[in-house]
């Protein structure tokens, strides 16, 4: 079956190129109608498995009545205050619940809010530089953090992201990702590549460019997004926590996309036995509705009335929906994630043996990333097969995104169950089928794929 969009969609996709900016990277004609739990229906009605969820937004699967409710009662209340200027508690709890679940250890939290995940960003890097009084960042390659300037800047993982926007804010030093699938710099004496890296930070970079007594933080992703969902090995985190102790620099873990029960706990950060100094969180974390949170280790909150501040953020709408969710995710969901997310690896495992150009099946729970390879011994991205099952899927009624160079991102809502999966199986086969014939016919022959 091939999809063509019908006349509710081509319309609204021609109203489209008039008049909304060209920047964003619409890669097939999928126009939303309605969406339901994993399930989404675009304009004329033909019914698709949603394994996008929005970017990573829509934990709770598309409109989750629970969630719509705390919406339209909070609605109903007051849409708008300003968390600013004035109280309301709805926020208040939010806050209490955040720094409850936040990853320090039991260290008690504070937390500012946002509209977005590049704000909330923007919010740590000022705070790291007002509590520190230090000027320069530390951030990886292939790390995405946002689009607004100061995120951007931190930003290493497409350059079209940051063509013509230079010059971006000083003081930031992008060294490489524990990335052990394709690792930049030699390993030699090193059995975990992690390591690796914090060792060529310390040594090289602070030795020979950023003194290490200048760095404010280390600003990373717990595991890495947009760059094409990157695990670091288990030495990476450890390595990275005792070289900011050992030099008073704050740890930065961006959960945007990994936090939120996502990967089956509640930070990815603590599939690696490390408790940082400040979270950003946003995304998944109100369902879909547009929230972000900077949550801080009490201490680090020194900045004075009047440092930051948001009129949107913390929208008690917002609040509503992500109070919502959490409730969802405590009761039950992020265990869903995890049962889940070992079901899905271990059926895509299964394809990889028969279609070897996924060079690689990586994650934790339901945030699985399928690497794409012109080679599986040279592991040499090959970002057309990729661009072919996304598009191929698409055809067949499966949405799916691609992240990094060569990488399908498989991120569906957290309450998904065994039948979609086994039906996104399905037709993820069909699709590697064809795409087979068309970019590996050689797997056809041997594997008689
Ligand atoms: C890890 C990470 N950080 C930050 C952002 C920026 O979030 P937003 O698009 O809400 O500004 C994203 C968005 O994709 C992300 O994946």
């Amino acid at each position: 079956m091939t999809f063509t969009p019908g006349d509710k969609a081509r319309q609204i996709l021609e109203r489209d190129s008039e008049v909304m900016s060209p920047s964003y990277t619409r890669g097939y004609p999928f126009v939303m109608g309605r969406g339901k739990g994993a399930e989404v229906w675009d304009v004329d009605g033909k019914r698709f498995l949603d394994f996008t969820t929005g970017i990573a937004v829509t934990a709770t699967g598309h409109a989750h009545p629970a969630v719509v409710k705390a919406i339209q009662e909070q609605a109903e209340k007051f849409i708008h205050m300003s968390g600013t200027d004035f109280y309301y508690e709805i926020q208040v709890e939010l806050a209490e619940k955040l720094s409850a679940i936040a990853p320090f250890g039991g260290e008690p939290a504070m937390v500012f809010f946002t509209n977005s995940g590049t704000e909330a960003i923007e919010a740590a890097l000022k705070l790291a530089r007002y509590h520190t009084g230090r000027p320069q960042y530390v951030a990886f390659m292939g790390a995405f953090h946002g689009r607004t300037m100061g995120a951007l800047s931190m930003t290493g993982s497409k350059s079209v992201q940051r063509r013509g926007f230079f010059p971006t804010v000083p003081g930031v030093t992008h060294v490489p990702y524990a990335d052990a699938f394709r690792p930049i710099l030699n390993t030699e004496g090193f059995s975990d590549y992690g390591e690796r890296v914090v060792d060529y930070l310390e040594n090289t970079v602070m030795r020979q460019i950023v003194p290490a007594q200048e760095v404010a933080a280390v600003l990373v992703e717990s595991i890495q997004g947009e760059g094409g969902y990157v695990v670091p090995t288990p030495g990476f985190f450890p390595a990275l926590r005792d070289l900011c102790n050992r030099h008073g620099i704050l740890l930065i873990v961006d959960e945007v996309q990994a936090g939120m029960g996502r990967t089956g706990k509640w930070w990815g950060i603590e599939h690696f036995g490390v408790e940082p100094d400040i979270v950003v969180s946003a995304k998944g974390l109100a369902s879909g509705m547009p929230l972000g949170a900077m949550i801080a280790r009490r201490p680090l909150m020194t900045w004075t009335p009047g440092a930051h501040a948001s009129t949107f953020g913390g929208n008690p709408v917002c609040c509503a929906a992500a109070l919502a969710t959490i409730k969802l995710l405590e009761d039950g969901l992020i265990e869903n994630a995890a049962e889940m997310g070992t079901l899905l690896m271990g059926k895509l495992r299964e394809l990889q043996i028969r279609y070897p150009f996924i060079g690689d099946v990586r994650g934790r729970g339901l945030m699985i990333g399928l690497d794409f390879v012109a080679d599986p011994q040279t592991r040499k991205p090959d970002r057309d097969c990729r661009d072919a099952v996304v598009d191929t899927a698409f055809h067949e009624g499966l949405l799916l995104l691609g992240a990094g160079l060569s990488t399908i991102r498989v991120i569906p809502p957290l309450n998904v169950t065994e039948d979609a999966i086994n039906e996104a199986i399905a037709i993820l086969d069909k699709v590697l089928l064809k795409v087979a014939h068309q970019y590996h016919p050689h797997v056809v022959r041997e594997y008689g794929a």
